[in-house]
């Protein structure tokens, strides 16, 4: 009884029954791959879209902290150095024994008021908004965007 079940289905009945399960095994396994492409894709286009699509966020004032330099321009007024390097955002370090900003990363040199010396950064230290308030220095803590030679608020 069996063997004739098989025989019967051995026949033309048998080849179409067969390329439908193996197509819909195919597209099965189409749409997971797709599906789980799709899902590692999600990060990196966030990654990659996240500079573009940035926007500056609320900005709040706060006491200065060690995450930027107060030094004085040209005419004696203080002046607020963000540390954040405008080549690839590296912290750049005061380096006494040259009396200059020097950004390990890329050797980007700035003078003591931030203005660019030499090396790839594109423009001059970024200057942060500064006040005094009941005789304590504030700033604006915020980011900018690297790589341009007009500073761009992202937040
Ligand atoms: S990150 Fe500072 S010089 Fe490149």
């Amino acid at each position: 009884m069996r063997e004739e079940t098989i025989r019967m289905s051995s026949g033309p009945e048998r080849q179409s029954i067969q390329p439908n399960r193996r197509s819909f095994l195919t597209g099965l396994l189409g749409a997971g791959s797709a599906a789980v492409g799709a899902l590692l894709a999600v990060p990196l286009v966030r990654f990659t879209l996240h500079p573009v699509l940035a926007s500056t966020t609320e900005k709040s004032w706060s006491d200065v902290g060690s995450a930027v330099y107060v030094t004085k321009d040209a005419r004696g007024e203080l002046v607020v150095l963000s540390a954040v390097c405008t080549h690839l955002g590296c912290s750049v370090p005061w380096v006494e024994k040259e009396k200059k900003f020097i950004c390990p990363c890329h050797l980007g040199i700035f003078a003591p008021d931030g203005k660019l010396l030499d090396g790839p950064p594109p423009r001059d230290m970024d200057r942060l908004d500064t006040k005094v308030e009941d005789g304590v220095l504030k700033t604006q803590y915020q980011f900018f965007r690297q790589l341009t030679r007009n500073k761009e608020e992202l937040a």
